[in-house]
């Protein structure tokens, strides 16, 4: 099948062409993102492959089911920015890749949690210069400290076991808790009793309409003075300029972001030789007890091998009528 590939990076091009020696569709590979105005690029593509960050709004499937585009081929497993009801009507199949390496993310989440502890970015950089002083690296042992886990799918489940073996006390709450989940010693409690307890709070669900901006001024408010909160999942799952106030006031001692609000301006580019306009942003730079990294969570060979097959196989399933298990409907979005 013909696919036109949006918001491409040399690593797309590596591990797509060599897993189609299998598949065979014809890939072809544009590095700007999906938006209106790059629509024209699809023409006459029936499939169109996307990243986290191409839009996929109810104008822009309107304009490729125009074209002639029936498939969209996520190679995400985050769906959040498909406008899932549009995709419908327009009688659109969106399928993606629900499970590619949920220890690439659940590890670099926990790469975040010891790096904002024992301040390895601090301590790499003083001693390059020759600054072997202790003070300001002082952390905390993980044993005996209860983490608050929201959601407790593949990824959530993974930093729990992790998590567990550090000897951390786990608090989770889901919308369906997991028997599994309960069997690696997580207790299920509301939101509120999670807000309250945890020492670390570390987000794994979804970003839906119901949870946008989930943590804000007031949930903020219920945590332990001096949290540490992490966000390997969707960026708007916190409102960026709440949590700015609680790091001013001490009320957040630690964030860890791979996510961020306003990412699709930013991310997966080299800005650095420009100016960055966005303000909330470069504030979040400034504090020393935040580290951000740039939606690399996911990115490990084994996860962009594991992507590259199932957004192919995927593909081929729907060139040859086959239903999917990877198809996302409004229905699932709902659930
Ligand atoms: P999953 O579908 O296995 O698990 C998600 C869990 O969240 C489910 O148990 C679900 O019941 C729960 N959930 C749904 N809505 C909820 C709500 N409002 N409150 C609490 N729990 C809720 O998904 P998986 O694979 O664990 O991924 C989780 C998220 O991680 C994805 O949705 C995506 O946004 C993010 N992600 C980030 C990546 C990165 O590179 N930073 C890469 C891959 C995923």
């Amino acid at each position: 099948m013909k696919v036109a590939f949006f918001s491409t990076k040399p690593y797309d091009y590596q591990f797509f062409e060599a897993a189609n020696q299998a598949f065979g569709h014809e890939l072809v590979f544009f590095e700007p993102r999906l938006t209106l105005e790059t629509t024209p690029l699809a023409a006459g593509f029936p499939a169109i492959c996307g990243f986290v960050n191409d839009e996929l709004n109810a104008s822009v499937l309107a304009v490729l089911a125009r074209q002639g585009t029936r498939l969209i081929a996520l190679r995400s497993a985050g769906f959040n920015h498909v406008d899932l009801t549009a995709a419908k009507k327009l009688g659109l199949t969106v399928l993606r890749v629900p499970a590619y390496s949920p220890y690439a993310v659940a590890e670099h989440t926990v790469a975040l949690m010891l790096s904002l502890n024992r301040k390895v970015y601090r301590a790499y950089n003083r001693i390059r210069e020759g600054n072997f002083a202790l003070e300001g690296l002082l952390g905390f042992d993980l044993h005996g400290l209860t983490v608050g886990i929201i959601g407790t799918g593949k990824i959530g489940q993974i930093v729990a076991k992790i998590m567990s073996g550090f000897g951390c006390h786990l608090l989770a709450y889901d919308l369906y808790p997991s028997a599994e989940a309960k069997a690696l010693g997580v207790q299920y409690v509301t939101l509120p009793e999670l807000f309250s307890q945890a020492d670390i709070i570390t987000l794994h669900c979804p970003l839906t309409p119901e949870n946008y901006h989930l943590i804000n001024a007031d949930t903020l408010s219920r945590m332990k003075p001096g949290v540490m909160l992490i966000n390997t999942s969707r960026g708007a799952l916190i409102d960026t300029l709440a949590v700015i106030e609680s790091l001013k006031s001490g009320q957040v001692g630690y964030l860890g972001l791979d996510v961020y609000e306003e990412e699709s301006d930013l991310f997966f580019e080299d800005l650095s030789g420009q100016v960055i306009q966005d303000d909330v942003f470069a504030r979040l730079l400034t504090f020393p007890n935040v580290i951000i990294t740039g939606h690399q969570a996911f990115f490990t060979r084994n996860a962009l091998e594991r992507i590259a097959e199932v957004t192919l196989a995927n593909i081929s399933d729907f060139e040859q009528g086959v239903s999917s298990p990877n198809e996302v409907t409004v229905e699932q979005h709902k659930k």
